[in-house]
C-alpha cells in the first residue's frame, strides 16, 4: 500500500487535529497485563499496527483479547506456552518487553531475537544482563538468535543500565514487580510512558518508586491484580503535528494532548519563528515566514526526541541558513535524508550521526520508500511542501504508529489518498 501526496503549492493548513493515545504507553500496558491473572482493561487504545501485532502476540501466548472500539480488555489467566511467537515478534521491537511479565510470572520465558523496521533491529544485551542480575538463566543457540530465560522466582537487584534505555526501564521494572525483595534501577528511562506503566502497575498492586527519575525502586510482592488502564495522550503524535504546523500551519489547532511532555520540541519551534499559543490540553502552531536555523541534537526524555528528528529535518530544509542535526540515541536513523536530497534538500552527512543543512531548498516531488515510522511521517511533510504529487511507498510503516492518518490529515487540509 501507498500513499499519493499532492503538495500544498502555497496554501496552509488550518482547522483542528485531536491527538490520539499513545501507541508507545499502551504497548506497553499489553505486556503488563501477563504479570496477573486477572483482567486488565485498556482504555483510549491507538488502533494501529503495532497495537495490532502486540494483541495477536497476547493471543497467541493463549490471553483472551477483546476489544470494543479504543478500549481493550486482556484476560492472562491460561496461558499455555512459554515461547513468545517467532513470526509476530520479529515484525515487532516492543515484543521483547513482554519477556519480563512472562518471566516474572511463570519462570520461564523463550523469544527470538526481536525485529521490526530499520531501526527496529538493535541490541538486546541490556535486557539479558538485566534478567542475569535478577537470577535468571539465559541461554541462547549456536546462533545467538533464540533465547530460554529460566528463574523459578527472581530476586531484587542492583542494577545500573549501561545506557538509558526506554524498553530496558519497563521490562526490568516489570520483571522486579514479582521478584523477591528490592530492585533498584539507576540510570533509569524518565519518559512519560515509564511513569503512566509504573502508576498503572502500583494501581494493581505494585510497589514501585521514583518513575520518572533516574533511579526506580521496585519493591517485589507476591502477585498483582487486575486493573484499568487510561491511555495518555500521544506525545510523539503531538510533537509530529506540532512540527506540520511550524512548517505550514495557519493556526493549525492540536487538540487532546498534553504540551507539558513536549517542552524541548516547543523550545525549538519556537527558537526557529513558529508561534505557539498553549493550553493545559492544546496547542496553536503558525508557520513562521522565514525560519531562523537551529542545531538540533537528540537525547533522552525530556530532550528532544529521537522520534521528531526525521519529521523536524524537513522544517530544517526551510531554514534560512545553516543547521546541523545530531542523532545521538540511535544509529543508522539518518538515511532516510538521502531521499530528501533527491527532492532537492541540502543536506551534508558527516557521519552515521550528524548532518549538515543549508537552507532554504524548494523540494521535487518524488517517490520514496517509508523505511520507519517516523521517517515515513517526513516523507509526507517533505511531499507537502514539494511541487507536484508524491508517492510514499510502505504505507504499512506509517500505520504502525499514526491511525488513519490520511483521514485525520483530510480535515486540515491536507490532500493525501491511500492506494
Ligand atoms: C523506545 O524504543 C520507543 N519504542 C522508540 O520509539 C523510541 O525511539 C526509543 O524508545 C527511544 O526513545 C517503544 O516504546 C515501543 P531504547 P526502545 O531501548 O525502548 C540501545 C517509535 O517510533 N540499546 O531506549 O526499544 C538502542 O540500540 C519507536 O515510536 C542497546 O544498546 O529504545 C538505542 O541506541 C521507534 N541495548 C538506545 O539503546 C539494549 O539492550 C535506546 O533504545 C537496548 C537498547
Amino acid at each position: 500500500m501507498k500513499f499519493i501526496v499532492q503538495g500544498l503549492a502555497g496554501k496552509r493548513l488550518a482547522g483542528t487535529i485531536p491527538v490520539l493515545g499513545s501507541k508507545n504507553a499502551c504497548l506497553k500496558v499489553f505486556a503488563a497485563a501477563i504479570l496477573t491473572s486477572e483482567p486488565v482493561i485498556i482504555k483510549n487504545a491507538p488502533l494501529i499496527e503495532d497495537i495490532f501485532r502486540m494483541r495477536e502476540l497476547l493471543a497467541s501466548l493463549g490471553a483472551e483479547v477483546e476489544n470494543r472500539g479504543r478500549v481493550f480488555r486482556i484476560v492472562a489467566k491460561n496461558i499455555k506456552t512459554r515461547a513468545l511467537d517467532d513470526g509476530i515478534a520479529k515484525s515487532l521491537r516492543a515484543s521483547i518487553v513482554l519477556a519480563g511479565p512472562m518471566l516474572a510470572r511463570f519462570g520461564e520465558v523463550q523469544f527470538s531475537y526481536p525485529g521490526g523496521c530499520v531501526i527496529g533491529k538493535r541490541p538486546i544485551d541490556l535486557f539479558l544482563d538485566g534478567f542475569k542480575k535478577l537470577g535468571a538463566r539465559v541461554t541462547s543457540d549456536k546462533q545467538g538468535n533464540r533465547f530460554t530465560v529460566k528463574a523459578k522466582r527472581l530476586r531484587g537487584a542492583n542494577i545500573c543500565f549501561r545506557l538509558v534505555s526506554v524498553g530496558g526501564t519497563e521490562t526490568l521494572m516489570m520483571a522486579a514487580t514479582l521478584a523477591a525483595g528490592r530492585t533498584t534501577l539507576h540510570n533509569a528511562a524518565q519518559e512519560p510512558e515509564i511513569i503512566a506503566l509504573a502508576d498503572f502497575l502500583n494501581k494493581c498492586g505494585a510497589r514501585i518508586k521514583g518513575a520518572g527519575t533516574n533511579t526506580i525502586t521496585v519493591d517485589g510482592v507476591r502477585s498483582l491484580h487486575g486493573g484499568v488502564f487510561q491511555t495518555p495522550p500521544d506525545r510523539l503524535e503531538t510533537g509530529s503535528f506540532a512540527i506540520m504546523g511550524a512548517l505550514l500551519g495557519d493556526k493549525l489547532k492540536i487538540t487532546n494532548c498534553n504540551p507539558a511532555h513536549i517542552l524541548g520540541v516547543i523550545e525549538h519551534l519556537e527558537s526557529m519563528g513558529a508561534s505557539i499559543k498553549k493550553g493545559r490540553t492544546w496547542l496553536e502552531v503558525t508557520r513562521a515566514k522565514k525560519p531562523l536555523p537551529v542545531n538540533l541534537k537528540t537525547h533522552e526524555y525530556p530532550g528532544f526526541p529521537t522520534d521528531l528528528q526525521a519529521p523536524f529535518a524537513v522544517l530544517l530544509t526551510q531554514a534560512y541558513g545553516t543547521s546541523m542535526l545530531f542523532e545521538t540515541v540511535f544509529d543508522g536513523r539518518l538515511t532516510y535524508l538521502e531521499d530528501l536530497n533527491r527532492m532537492g534538500a541540502d543536506i551534508v552527512p558527516c557521519d552515521a550521526h550528524r548532518a549538515v543543512f543549508h537552507g532554504p531548498r524548494s523540494l521535487r516531488d518524488r517517490e520514496a520508500d517509508a523505511p520507519d515510522l517516523r521517517a515515513g511521517l517526513a516523507f509526507i511533510f517533505a511531499a507537502l511542501i514539494a511541487k507536484g504529487e508524491s508517492i510514499i511507498h510502505n504505507a504499512y510503516n506509517i500505520d504502525r504508529g499514526y491511525e488513519k492518518i490520511e483521514d485525520r490529515f483530510s480535515g486540515i487540509g491536507v490532500n493525501i489518498k491511500r492506494v
